[in-house]
């Protein structure tokens, strides 16, 4: 079941910050979202669809697939959120990302970003499984959530969490999960980790190997690819 009291969280937000601005999602600033969305592209295979953002938000992440008969679908609980995200161009499906409207296999590719933060290590192992349970054999899913150890977010989320208690803002649950942790329940769920990277939130590269020590220092997200495998026999 979809969590209605985090729902409640995203309205104001929502209305504050409206269809067009990441800020809605999440995204401090605007410069850190394009960042963040040109990471995740370089991940993306082009002409692979049906295309899936789970908790798509505003649909904002995947805008730019958009057209020339891309098959880009969003799934979002967030009533607001369904309704910006149509208006952005997305077909969207109100539902809930533990419970998918989709039939087994149907999706050639899964994206999800910046959710698990708000996830139980429980919950973040039921919406893997069923990630997998959608995905098409050799579909991937590309994961992205807050890289909630390294030194940057740290400071980052204490500056914004001060802030936000000082102006009454809505104060959102946060689960760390490690890297280690979630690639555990992929694998547990039958995909295949094939790739792992952190985001730098300036400068160049986008990305660093997770086991630098920058990335423990400046990382902003953890991203992790991961692919269910073939079906037996499909490649012999
Ligand atoms: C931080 S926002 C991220 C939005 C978008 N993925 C992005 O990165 O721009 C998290 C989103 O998860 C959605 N959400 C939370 N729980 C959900 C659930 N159980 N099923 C579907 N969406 C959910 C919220 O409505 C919100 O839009």
């Amino acid at each position: 079941m979809a969590d209605q009291q985090t729902d409640g969280l995203y309205a104001g937000m929502r209305q504050k910050f409206g269809q067009q601005s990441a800020g809605a999602n999440g995204y401090q600033m605007s410069a850190f979202f394009r960042r963040e969305q040109a990471l995740l592209y370089s991940f993306l295979r082009p002409n692979d669809f049906p295309l899936l953002d789970v908790a798509c938000g505003s649909g904002l992440m995947l805008a730019p697939s958009l057209g020339n008969g891309a098959e880009v679908i969003g799934v979002d609980f967030n009533q607001q959120a369904c309704v910006d995200a149509r208006n952005n161009g997305l077909k969207v499906l109100r539902g809930d990302a533990f419970d998918l409207p989709f039939a087994d296999q149907t999706m050639a590719q899964v994206v999800n970003c910046q959710f698990l933060n708000q996830q139980s290590a429980a919950d973040t192992q039921r919406f893997i499984s069923e990630v997998a349970r959608v995905l098409k054999p050799e579909g991937q899913l590309v994961l992205f959530w807050r890289h909630a150890e390294s030194v940057f977010h740290r400071l980052a989320g204490t500056l914004i969490r001060a802030s936000e208690r000082m102006s009454g803002a809505p104060v959102f649950p946060q689960f760390t999960h490690p890297m280690a942790e979630i690639e555990t329940l992929m694998t547990a769920s039958g995909l295949v980790v094939v790739e792992r990277a952190v985001s730098v939130p300036f400068g160049y590269p986008r990305q660093l190997r997770p086991s630098r020590i920058a990335a423990r220092v400046i990382g902003a997200s953890l991203v992790l690819v991961a692919e269910r495998p073939a079906k037996r026999g499909d490649s012999d």
